[in-house]
């Protein structure tokens, strides 16, 4: 199955989602508006129709997918939400823009999807979870479900209010590994490794136990850390320290941030 696609917004999230639905095949057609799209080159592909600026025309794609940035939502969809079909169903990606946010741009009779996609889907590792308001027919959700898992896995919620968390946990959680790398070569490099091998150590060991954990996919964290831990050995005398709580509390305590930085957006 392919569909006709409108997407506002072709940068790292549009852009990423974008080559994903080409690559499995399930652009039938699509329109790309965007002033500085980040995959230039792809568009002469035969599918896209590309525009810096939206010309005001009918849209009645299958869906229309917004990934601008939140602070920009409503400039970028006001003249939009005059020319949408009835038929097409909305997707919006950007952080902490409500539902009813959504609604009362594009009108509360439209089919709007609010989905949470995270940056591994750039490479078809992501996972993004989406809530649907009334107006989404089974049909729209099946289309939508198709596009969301050509980047990786895809949920649904019923629970609009627990979007934020999922923001706070699976959308901005690869900077937080990304960062695990940093402070883990920061790490070596104290107890004595050169820059060199410890940037390389620790990156790999990230990559590896990632790729195990997709391997082992049926066994839980716990059971992974503990089948790599000797009693008293080198890892146990680490994870004392790691697991005395402090740890978790930073988790706790970032999380809640970025939770309540959602939170604020969509004011
Ligand atoms: N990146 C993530 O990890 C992530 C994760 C989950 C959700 N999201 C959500 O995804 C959305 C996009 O984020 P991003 O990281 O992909 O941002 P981005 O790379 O800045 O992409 C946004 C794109 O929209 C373009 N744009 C600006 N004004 C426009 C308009 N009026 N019409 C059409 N396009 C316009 C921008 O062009 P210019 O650069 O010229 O302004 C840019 O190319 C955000 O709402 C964000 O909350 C992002």
């Amino acid at each position: 199955m392919a569909y006709n696609i409108t997407l506002i917004g072709c940068g790292k999230m549009g852009g990423a989602m974008m080559l994903s639905w080409l690559s499995h095949d399930l652009v039938q057609h699509i329109n790309v508006i965007d002033p500085t799209p980040l995959n230039n080159e792809l568009m002469s592909d035969s599918r896209i129709n590309y525009a810096a600026k939206y010309d005001g025309g009918k849209i009645t794609s299958d869906i229309l997918i917004l990934a601008v940035k939140p602070q920009i939502l409503e400039k970028a969809s006001k003249e939009i939400a005059n020319n949408l079909s009835n038929d097409t169903a909305l997707l919006s990606i950007a952080a902490g823009q409500s539902i009813s946010t959504l609604e009362n741009i594009f009108g509360s009779d439209k089919a709007i999807i609010r989905t949470m996609p995270n940056t591994p889907a750039s490479i078809g590792k992501g996972i993004s979870v989406s809530v649907a308001n009334q107006n989404v027919t089974d049909r729209q959700k099946d289309t939508a479900q198709k596009l969301l898992n050509a980047s990786g896995e895809s949920l649904w919620i019923e629970d609009e209010g627990l979007i934020d968390c999922v923001t706070a946990l699976s959308g901005s959680g690869p900077a937080y590994i990304f960062y695990l790398i940093e402070a883990l070569a920061k790490a070596g490099e104290k107890t004595g490794l050169s820059n060199e091998m410890s940037v390389k150590l620790a990156r790999q060991t990230v990559i590896g136990s990632a790729a195990l954990a997709e391997y082992d996919a049926g066994t839980s964290a716990a059971t992974l850390r503990k089948n790599v831990t000797s009693p008293n050995g080198t890892t146990q005398a680490a994870l004392d320290v790691l697991m005395d709580g402090r740890f978790q509390s930073i988790l706790d305590e970032a999380l809640s941030a970025a939770k309540n930085r959602a939170k604020e957006l969509n004011q």
